[in-house]
Order: C-alpha cells, then structure tokens, then sequence
C-alpha cells in the first residue's frame, strides 16, 4: 500500500483544460466486442487502467490477437469471429465490469470455461446474472457464496426471452445483451421492476450498433437482440465522463474555469448529466463545439436530485456538496452499497472524518454545509472515494488520501492531472519568519506534519557553517574564508538531522558558542547568497514545503503560498531557550537572544524584518496547537473562493 497522497489546495483559481483519459464503459464494451468480431477492429482513445488490462488480457486468454499502444491508447485487435471455447481460464482481476461481460461471453461460448477474478471482485454479486445465464440453458458452477469463480461447461445457447431485475446493477443487463448476439436464435431482455442506470443500456446498444448489430429497444425495458456476431469496425472512445466529474468538481469548488474537450450533452455517457447538477449548483456550464466548460461560482447552493442513471458521480457531488450554502439530498441510488466499496457508508464516514456532517437514507445521503479540517481520509480500495476526497482537498488545506494508488483501477495519472490544474504549477510553500525562540521551529514541524510536507530548518545550515568555521579555527571576520567554506560543504538537513560532509552534527550546531558565532557568519552576504541557492533547490526538489528562518518571505521565498512572521516577548522566548537547552540559564538566555535580535535585524544583508504580505502571530500566549490551527485557517482562506 502506498503512503497518503497530500493534496495540495488551489490557492488561486485556475483556468484550464483537464487531461481525461478514455471512458472506462466504452473502452470495455469496445474491447469486448472487437475481441469476438469478425475482423480487425482498430480503437483509439482507449483507456489504460487496471480494469481495460483487465478486459484486454482476458480477450487475448480467449484468442484474439491484441496490438496495443497503451500511450497513446490506440489497440488493433483481431478478433475470434465468434463465441470462446474451452478450456480457458478468464480472470477479470478487481474489474466488476470485466467480470461480468466475460461471464456472458463465457455462457454463449462452449467447453470448460472459467471466469474468476481479485478477492473483492469475489464478493460482489453475480446472482442475478448467473440467474438468467441457467435460465437461458447455460451450464454453470459459481462459488459458495454465488459469485466468482464461476464455471461454464456449456455447448452454445440457443436464446430465446430471459428476465432480469432492472434495479440492481445495469451491469448485468449489459452483459446479456452484449452476448446475445452469439446465441442460435438472438434473446429477448426484459426488464423487470424499476429500470436504474438506463443510459450505460443506452451506450451498450449504441456500442454494438458500432460492431454491426441493431438492437430494437422497446422503452427502457426490453430489448430484442438479434443473432448473428459482430463485425469489426473503427472507434474512437469518448473521455470517461465518470472521471471528468471531478475535474468540474474542482473548478466548482475553488471558483475556476475547466474544459473537458471531446465530450458534450450529446454523449452516450450518462454521466455527463453531472455537469447540469453544477448548473443548478450554481456554476456556469456552457456548451462548446465537442467540449464543456465550467465556470464555479462564488458560492455554491445545494441540491435535492435523483442520481440513480449517473450514480458513479455520486461521490464527487458529495464532496462537492460539503461547500454549498445549504444541505443537499441525493436520492434513488441506495444500489451503490454494492460498488467497490458501500459508497454511501463510505462517503458518510470519511466526509465525518473531515468534519463535514452526512448521513445515510435508505435510498442516498444528505450532506451539510460545513467547514471541514485536515484529515488522513480512507478510500477502501475504491477509486472514487479517494477521487471524490482529492477534490475535497483542493479547497481542504491537509487533505491526505490513503492508499492513493487505489485510482489506478481506472485513472492512473489522476493525481497529475489533478495537479496540471494548478496555475502556477508552483509547489505549496509556507514561510516562518521570526526572531530566535518565537517557536517557529515547533510550529513548522507540526504544520508541516499536517499538510504532509518536509520543514526546511534554514537556521541550522547558517549554524553549520558557523560550527565548521569555529572547529577549522577560520576567523569569522574573513569573509573569503567563510565563504570559501560554505562553498565546499555539503549540508543536509532533513527530518530534525542535520549531516554536514554526512558526519551528524545535529547535536553540535546547538551550543553557545555557535549561537554566539552564527551571527556574525549569517551577516555574510556570500554565505547568504550561496545558501539562498541551496534553499531554493531544495524547496524544488521537495515540490513545497515549509521554511523557516529571518528571510524566508523577503528574500529567499517573496511567492510563498503563506507568509507568518512569528514573534514573542523576549522574556518569553527566553524562558523557552533556557527550558530546552542545558547550554542557557534564563539570564544567558535573555542575553544571547538580545544581542542576536540586534544583530540579526540591524545588518545589512537580508535583515529580520517582517514582510508586507506576512500575518504576524504572537506566540507569548498561545499553545502550538491554537497556532497550527490558525496557520491553517489562513490556508483554508487562501483557498475559499
Ligand atoms: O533559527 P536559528 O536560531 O537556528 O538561526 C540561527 C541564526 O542564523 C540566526 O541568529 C540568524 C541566522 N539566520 C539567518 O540569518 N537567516 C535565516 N534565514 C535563518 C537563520
């Protein structure tokens, strides 16, 4: 499992064009259908994800030839010009979609075929589908408890009318009909009971349409589909709407402008529908030539909708609702409870964790306005919990996602492409300033602990190269030789340990004398410029931080994401220095720092001094936590439209 993912805020709203791979829906039915057509078929635009390997892999397993170009998503396939026939083991890995097109294709095949897929894929259902799979004359085995691994010894299927209920997962019903073609006599689907999911129906149709097959729907409830097979073809695969749901997610809660270029209204996708719940959100969704644009407003409202035909976007409009001025109730979509995950205990539990207040109905969820807090969220290994929290983290400052690459199931460069939204694309940095003992360094290390970044301590490295000068016996008044010197050393500080040359000198750097000496070291201007230098890589190679020091927000740092300046009386800081360091009496304390305040803000390179833009914070009568608090308050402000 992977360490959490830091998702760093929006902390100025962006105008940009999301990179959103190839729909998952399409590229499997595509996948599918070319692997038993007559011919060779050539796809673009596919997606490359656990769940489109996992249907490619199972089409080569029943003999199609795969020539796949995973970059750029373009697959020729030749196909087996029919139904598969055993013995042939196909796995569907954690793909529920996979799963249950391959039992299909498995039920109209013949020989000894085995569909099997991951632990989690096991125990989903499949009874409903293997059901009507027996009903129409399929020989099977399914595990104990009625799921995967399912085993057919079948010799064809002769067809014919089958029922299946319309409320539990479209899934199935696509399944049937994808196969139907490869009976002796075509079937006949009817759908029992209230249909949910129609448009994925609608998209399954109009894929197999593509291949040379014409289904008579009759309402949404019935299908009729004809024998004969599939005939090769040319298509090129449409965004995944499911996945640019968070992408007009996060323009709506940071006030930003999006496109989705290659989707529109007119899209079999039945998810693109999201981008009209945004409308009545509140943002401006306009409709270009083959792309939608969303603008997000100021202040989102919530809504009360029906999701049960785009209810994988149920999720993102969770998310999404914690920002809105007033609750909104999502209905008709208690079937998601059999997703990867219970996505409505899911969404409530981790939205709670944040501090955004849900709860479960029978049949949705309602969420309230809030103002949530940074938190470790879990994803359960599902994809879109850790997508719909990530958007939750744009405007969320410590926001970390656990299990991360959970997305990979169907987005791999989703945390990219979340980040190629940012304008700047510069790395979220906060500055401390301040005078020696105002707390900066405690404070730092706990912000930095929440927002899941490394501290960057800029005052042990003046200290190291006052420790080295001191212990080679270099006049500190030498500039050259100082300088000289901190051109050579090699200084690593990282995580409270400072290396210099690799020898440990965390300890070292601390003493009086050294307090005494950086001083009249640091008011070097080589020795700043060098380290100035080595600051900056440092913050570039980290991708953020945050730094603390005299001259972070003035001079090394002037475009940090956040600027405090931190002070305390000097009666204060002394009794801390003395608290924490046997080399201090209270008295020797108030001294040194007396005379390193002078020192430090009077000379003439890079003085202490307090930035235009910085907030100052005394820290004399606050604890570390009511100052970490407010430091990401001023984070969450940055990001609140
Ligand atoms: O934060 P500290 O007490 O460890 O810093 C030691 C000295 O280094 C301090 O007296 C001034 C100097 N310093 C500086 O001039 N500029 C910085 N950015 C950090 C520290």
């Amino acid at each position: 499992m992977s360490r959490p993912r830091v998702i760093r805020p929006v902390t100025s709203p962006f105008d940009a064009t999301a990179q959103i791979p190839g729909s998952k829906s399409l590229s499997n039915r595509a996948l599918l259908l070319a692997g038993l057509a007559e011919g060779t078929s050539v796809l673009r635009g596919v997606l490359d994800a656990d769940d489109t390997r996992a249907m490619a892999g199972a089409i080569e397993s029943f003999g199609a030839t795969v020539d796949a170009d995973w970059e750029t998503g373009t697959i020729s396939i030749t196909g087996i010009g029919g139904a598969p026939s055993g013995p042939l083991s196909l796995d569907a890995n954690q793909s529920g979609v996979t799963g249950r097109f391959l039992l299909a294709a498995a039920a109209v095949g013949s020989g000894a075929i085995e569909v099997t897929g991951d632990e989690q894929l096991r125990a989903r259902p499949m009874t409903d589908l293997t059901g009507a799979l027996t009903a129409l004359g399929a020989r099977l085995e399914t595990s104990a408890t009625g799921g995967l691994p399912v085993t057919f010894a079948s010799a064809g299927l002769t067809g014919g009318p089958v029922q299946l209920p319309g409320d539990v997962s479209s899934q199935f019903a696509s399944a049937l009909l994808l196969a139907g073609p490869l009976t002796a006599e075509g079937i006949d689907v009817q759908l029992e009971g209230e249909v949910v999911s129609t448009p994925y129906l609608d998209m399954t149709v109009e894929v197999m349409a593509r291949f040379g097959v014409e289904v008579d729907a009759f309402g949404a409830a019935r299908y009729g589909v004809p024998p004969g097979g599939y005939t090769a073809c040319e298509l090129t695969i449409e965004p995944d709407a499911s996945a640019a749901s968070y992408f007009l997610a996060a323009a709506a809660v940071t006030a930003s402008t999006v496109r989705i270029e290659g989707l529109s209204t007119t899209s079999v996708q039945g998810d693109v529908e999201f981008a009209e719940v945004m409308a009545q959100m509140g943002a401006t969704v306009r409709h270009r030539d083959n792309a939608i644009e969303l603008v997000g407003p100021n202040q989102l409202v919530g809504v009360d909708i029906d999701m049960r035909d785009f209810s994988d976007t149920v999720p993102t409009l969770a998310a999404v609702a914690a920002f809105a001025s007033t609750p909104t109730t999502i209905r008709g979509v208690g079937f998601i409870r059999h997703k990867e995950s219970d996505r409505l205990a899911a969404m409530v539990t981790e939205l709670g964790r944040v501090g955004v207040r849900a709860e479960e109905t029978p049949d949705g969820m309602i969420i309230h306005p809030s103002v949530p807090q940074p938190s470790v969220v879990q994803t359960y290994d599902d994809h879109r919990i850790a997508m719909s929290m990530s958007v939750l983290g744009l405007r969320n400052p410590g926001t970390r996602i656990a299990d991360p690459g959970c997305v990979a199931k169907t987005f791999p460069r989703f945390y990219e492409a979340l980040e190629a939204l940012h304008p700047d694309r510069e790395p979220l940095v906060v500055v401390i300033d301040g005078p020696a003992g105002a707390g900066k360094s405690t404070v730092a290390k706990a912000i930095a602990e929440r927002l899941g970044l490394l501290v960057l301590d800029t005052g042990a490295m003046y200290r190291s190269v006052a420790h080295s000068a001191l212990t080679r016996g270099i006049d500190l008044k030498d500039w050259d030789a100082v300088g000289d010197l901190a051109a050579q050393l090699r200084i690593e500080v990282d995580a409270g340990q400072v290396l210099i040359d690799g020898v440990d000198a965390t300890q070292v750097i601390r003493t009086a004398e050294v307090s005494q000496a950086v001083s009249v070291v640091a008011a070097q201007p080589r020795v700043r410029e060098l380290l100035k230098h080595q600051f900056r890589s440092w913050m570039v190679a980290q991708g953020g931080g945050v730094a603390e020091g005299r001259d972070m927000g003035t001079v090394v740092f002037p475009e940090a994401t956040l600027k405090i300046f931190m002070t305390a009386d000097i009666e204060e800081r002394a009794k801390r220095r003395a608290a924490e360091s046997p080399d201090f009496s209270y008295e020797s304390a108030l001294a040194d720092l007396g005379r390193r305040d002078e020192v430090d803000s009077s000379r003439a390179h890079d003085p202490l001094t307090e930035a235009e833009d910085a907030v100052t914070i005394d820290s004399t009568a606050l604890s570390v936590e009511q100052i970490v608090d407010e430091v990401i308050e001023l984070l969450a402000d940055l990001v609140r439209p």
